[in-house]
């Protein structure tokens, strides 16, 4: 990989699962020597310091002042919305992990607006999902239909709207829990809303993205499938992914594509 020339200032917003693996590949292999700084709630601020041994922002502000050239955000919709546009706004990159947050139709307005302001660029991770680059390519003639189907064991459906649908403890065949557009799937289901709105996005929008959501005795993984026609023909897609050791509920892909993102961004000579 060629060498950049000079060495930024990364901000990570997250030092969760992902954050924390996405630190040590950024430090270990795709930016060592970079200067990396964390932002954090006051709450927890303290304790991320010792544990982290990195710089830490509380305040939006503070961090823009910094001057981050990239800031990754990799900790939930909630800062998608409060951070990502004050940090655009004042011409800083951002890697956008919590794709579902871009359902909103206002805050999306909201981000290109601030990116238009600040010349700033928000670069959206494929995350959990694969195939997005067929889709984006294949809209440019016309996609007559979209359908994600996403497959989870029974119990991993606990504690959303599936539980008063049906028994989840009695499923013994595949049971579709929801059936609708990707917009009402990120209302009702706001932990798959990642994947829903990275294919919304990529695809026809979050209207006309058919969803469907099933509780799948048959898998022990989550299962994510893409089914796409239109001029340019069809498109299957099946994933079948790992979750991360440190946290079970995020894909080990989701991760991976951050780092991937990141490659690309730091590393743009590379043919690879
Ligand atoms: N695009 C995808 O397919 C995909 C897949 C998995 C996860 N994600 C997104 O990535 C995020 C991180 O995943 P993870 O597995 O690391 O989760 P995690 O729960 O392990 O880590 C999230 C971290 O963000 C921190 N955080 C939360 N609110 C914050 C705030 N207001 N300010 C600063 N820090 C805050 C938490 O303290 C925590 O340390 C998830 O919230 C999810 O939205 C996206």
């Amino acid at each position: 990989m060629t060498e950049p020339l000079a060495l930024p200032r990364i901000a990570l917003l997250g030092w969760g699962a992902i954050g924390q693996r996405v630190q040590a590949t950024l430090r270990d292999r795709l930016m060592p020597g970079a200067e990396i700084a964390l932002f954090a709630r006051p709450s927890s601020a303290e304790r991320l310091r010792r544990d982290s041994g990195l710089p830490i922002f509380t305040d939006v502000q503070a961090l823009a002042a910094w001057q981050p050239r990239l800031a990754i955000e990799c900790a939930g919709h909630a800062v998608v919305a409060e951070v990502l546009p004050p940090l655009l706004r004042a011409g800083i990159d951002v890697v956008i992990a919590s794709v579902g947050a871009l359902g909103d139709a206002a805050l999306r307005a909201d981000i290109e607006a601030a990116a238009c302001a600040g010349g700033a660029r928000p670069l959206v991770v494929s995350g959990a999902i694969g195939g997005l680059d067929a889709l984006r390519a294949a809209r440019q003639a016309g996609l007559d239909s979209v359908r994600y189907t996403g497959r989870k064991p029974p119990q991993a459906w606990r504690g959303t709207p599936a539980e008063q649908r049906v028994d989840l403890g009695a499923i013994t065949e595949p049971t579709v829990i929801f059936d609708g557009c990707a917009a009402d799937a990120a209302r009702d289901y706001p932990r798959n809303a990642n994947v829903t709105a990275a294919v919304a996005l990529a695809g026809i929008g979050f209207e006309r993205t058919a969803v469907r959501l099933m509780a799948d005795p048959g898998v022990t993984a989550n299962v994510h499938e893409l089914d796409a026609q239109g001029a340019f023909g069809a498109l299957q897609l099946r994933l079948q992914n790992a979750p991360l050791p440190d946290n079970p509920k995020s894909s080990w892909l989701a991760a991976l594509s951050i780092e991937a993102t990141l490659a690309s961004y730091f590393h743009p000579q590379s043919l690879s």
